[in-house]
């Protein structure tokens, strides 16, 4: 960053801007990101301006050409940005009338940097909410992929973390790929309240000149314009719509990246995870340490800090613009680039996660995952559920006594705790038999995880 001329607005103060006042107040050192935004919310202003009768065609056409060349610059690096022209707004329009002379002088007519930035951020966050939206889609194909190479692959379903019931892992994989579902419903849904134009309320209290809004809306492909001019200045809710969403898919990954740092644990041993998402120890030469999910679950925190920031930077704020709103950048700019991180990197690693059937169908056996399809046994030859769910607690005890399965007690000795049991029982007591059964919408059943496989791919290809 380089220190060159006074301020823009320096006529009416005496006294230059202190040194620490300066660089506390700048905002270029981060929202040059917003730079290309910039450009497209300023050229169509200057069209409308033309358009209104306003800005001559000869001005039109140098600020378009002065622009075209900024922006070539930037996106070749060869921009300066100086901390004494405060944020990206004024180092472009400095830029540009050093350019182009009156010209680039004549932009901000009819505009404030008040109305301009929360254009900015609007254009710049639509963008990335479509990429955002993009790649949690991708990942959704991912697990679609891995729940459809697991449709039968046994695994035990948990509650409070004890082996639960029987699943299937493709079951299992499903519910992240309904969370990310929602998700993307959440994102579309915020873009919609994104995707109104500021522009056009200047500073606070809209502006003498004829300006014509919705052609502003239209050139910039918003779908509507804000209808309050104060409000259009100083509303935040989108971007704290947004980081809510973003915490959301942030603690669905979260849990995701949990179940995978237990499930690569030896003591599980579900799964196989590449040495590629691992590290090992510099002081246990036996380690294999789950990085890249244990970092997926810790970075949650920083978006759902980002949250809280955002919520508590608007809540004492008076209407309409104050400078507080300058900090509403860096959380946003930070819960996009971890969301789309954390979005890309778990993609790739479920790509590479290597099931371990065996493993599962062990600890299926081990916890008695087939014991409330015991009790439902009964329950089906007429014994009332309280006193069936007694009877299977007896055998489990018995069971695990024994140091057996369920399905290995003989009929005799199935037979001791209710005379209801017939030969028919250890149908029921399979972990197949116990997934089949659960045979309906939402079930665990392989039918019905295939046919959700499918119902998601149609929904998604829409
Ligand atoms: N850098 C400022 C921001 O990010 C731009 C708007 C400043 N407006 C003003 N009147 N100081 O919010």
């Amino acid at each position: 960053m380089q220190d060159a001329s006074p301020k823009a607005w320096s006529g009416r103060f005496s006294e230059p801007v202190d040194e620490l006042v300066k660089r506390y107040t700048a905002s270029v050192t981060f929202d040059h990101r917003l730079a290309e935004f910039d450009i497209q919310g300023s050229l169509a202003h200057a069209q409308m301006l033309n358009k209104v009768g306003v800005l001559s065609a000869t001005d039109l056409a140098a600020i378009t050409h002065g622009m075209g060349k900024i922006l070539s610059d930037i996106r070749a690096g060869n921009f300066e940005w100086s901390i004494d022209l405060e944020d990206v707004h004024m180092n472009i329009e400095k830029r540009l009338t050093d350019l182009i002379g009156d010209a680039g002088k004549r932009l901000h007519t009819g505009r404030s940097r008040n109305d301009q930035v929360a254009t900015d951020i609007r254009l710049w966050l639509r963008h990335e909410i479509d990429i955002l939206i993009e790649l949690a889609r991708e990942l959704q194909e991912v697990l679609l992929d891995l729940a459809e190479a697991n449709i039968e692959t046994v695994m035990p379903g948990f509650t409070h973390l004890q082996v639960a019931q029987p699943i299937t892992f493709g079951h299992h994989i499903l519910a992240y790929v309904e969370m990310l579902g929602r998700d993307v419903e959440r994102l579309m849904d915020c873009r919609k309240r994104v995707n109104r134009l500021p522009l056009g309320a200047a500073a606070l209290a809209g502006t003498s000149y004829p300006i014509d809004r919705e052609y502003v809306a239209r050139q910039l492909g918003f779908d509507e314009v804000c209808y309050n001019s104060l409000d259009a200045v100083s509303d935040r809710d989108f971007a704290i719509e947004f980081t809510a969403a973003g915490a959301l898919i942030m603690m669905h990954l979260s849990r995701l990246a949990e179940e995978l740092v237990l499930w690569m644990n030896p003591r599980f041993g579900f799964i196989e995870m590449g040495d590629r998402y691992c590290t090992g120890s510099s002081i246990m030469p036996q380690k294999k340490n789950p990085d890249v999910p244990e970092l997926v679950r810790g970075k949650t925190g920083r978006v759902n800090g980002h949250l809280v920031a955002l919520l508590t930077l608007m809540k004492a704020q008076p209407l309409a613009y104050n400078k507080d709103n300058q900090e509403d950048k860096e959380p946003l700019f930070d819960t996009v680039d971890t969301l789309s991180a954390t979005l890309r990197i778990v993609a790739d690693m479920m790509r590479g996660v290597e099931v371990k059937p065996e493993a599962m169908r062990r600890a299926v056996k081990q916890g008695y995952a087939t014991a409330t399809d015991l009790a439902d046994y009964l329950v089906k030859k007429g014994l009332p559920f309280r006193d069936a769910h007694e009877a299977v607690a007896l055998a489990v005890r018995y069971a695990s006594e024994k140091r057996k399965d369920l399905e290995e007690l003989s009929l005799i000795e199935l037979g001791t705790f209710s005379p209801l049991i017939g030969v028919d029982v250890f149908g029921v007591l399979t972990p197949e038999g116990s997934l089949a059964s659960r045979d309906h919408i939402g079930g665990t059943a392989p039918k019905q995880v295939r046919a959700a496989i499918l119902r998601a791919r149609i929904r998604m290809a829409r």
